[in-house]
């Protein structure tokens, strides 16, 4: 069964290939409209749940219509709606899915649940994000990052800010795509030793400099996210400012990475916090060039599920 639960858990040469076929199938419909349907209609008669238990914008969105353009059918689930979130099991609900639909997307909360759902399901199942890592957001930005520089092995990647879900996913990016990171932020928020120690048992350099302008000192790369994400605890709001204001990604700090380093955020961005505009806006983000990707990534993903 090819569940993509994360990118260190898939093969490399499975996570390149989707790599290509993204940018194959972008490449295929470019000018054409949103709706209009891909040629070969790979999901043709295949349908998909999308859960969410939790807010989104992008992932909701280039799901539904990246599987509409492969001409399979969605519906997306909010986990309130559903008796998941009134005491049915996640092994039960997993096994119902099964017999209605063909692949199952979830963004949840605990990793435990996406865990118990790819147990139990018996169609391919998708992370669509979870508190500890985002990996159909790391494909785009992979994607993104190789539409614009060429090859991403053996680069240099900054994450400035907050060592979350979205930094971890990086991380074992790092290790499967061979590149290497600087982890830049207060000791408090550092990414899990478990993810650093992983990227570098695969020969990748990973680093933690708590000096922002030190870390990003010749960057292909600088990336930041939100400084709350949706499973913390609002109380640590204002903690986390106050810890994460150096780390924030403004034109002095991009300054002092390569002179063409590209600038990327998952969004949701809260601007002026994490990121400046100015940055944001300036001519080394892709930042939207990351979102659109998340369309052509995620069909990838979907394609390599389902063997289509
Ligand atoms: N980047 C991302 O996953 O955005 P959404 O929360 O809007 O899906
Ligand atoms: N780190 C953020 C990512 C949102 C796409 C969160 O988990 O809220």
């Amino acid at each position: 069964m090819n569940h993509f639960l994360d990118i260190h858990k898939t093969d490399p040469a499975a996570l390149r290939g989707m790599i290509s076929s993204a940018i194959q199938m972008k490449t295929r419909r470019a000018g054409q409209p949103r709706g209009a349907p891909d040629a070969d209609l790979p999901l043709k008669d295949r349908m998909v749940a999308l859960i969410f238990e939790k807010p989104s914008t992008r992932t909701r969105v280039s799901f539904d219509v990246g599987v509409r353009q492969m001409g399979g059918q969605t519906m997306v689930l909010s986990g309130t709606d559903m008796q998941l979130g009134h005491g049915e099991t996640i092994a039960d609900t997993a096994r119902v899915l099964s017999r209605y639909v063909d692949l199952i997307m979830i963004r949840t909360f605990d990793e435990a649940v996406l865990a118990e759902m790819a147990e139990f399901a018996s169609v391919p199942v998708i992370n669509g994000l979870t508190d500890r890592t985002h990996p159909c957001q790391i494909m785009a930005d992979v994607m993104t990052f190789e539409e614009h520089k060429g090859p991403i092995k053996g680069k240099k990647v900054v994450w400035s800010g907050d060592g979350n879900n979205v930094c971890a996913s990086f991380l074992h990016a790092a290790g499967q795509f061979g590149f290497d990171l600087t982890f830049t932020g207060p000791p408090t928020l550092d990414p899990e030793q478990e993810f650093v120690d992983l990227a570098r048992s695969k020969g990748v350099n990973i680093t933690i400099e708590r000096d922002p302008m030190k870390a990003v000192a010749g960057a292909d790369l600088v990336v930041t996210d939100t400084w709350v994400s949706m499973h913390d605890a609002q109380s640590a709001r204002e903690r986390r400012h106050n810890q994460l204001r150096p780390y924030r990604v403004d034109t002095r700090l991009m300054g002092n990475a390569k002179p063409d380093a590209l600038f990327m955020h998952c969004l949701p961005a809260h601007r002026d916090d994490e990121a400046t505009s100015e940055v944001m806006d300036g001519p080394n983000s892709v930042i939207f060039d990351e979102a659109e990707n998340r369309l052509h990534a995620q069909k990838a993903i979907l394609r390599w599920c389902l063997g289509v």
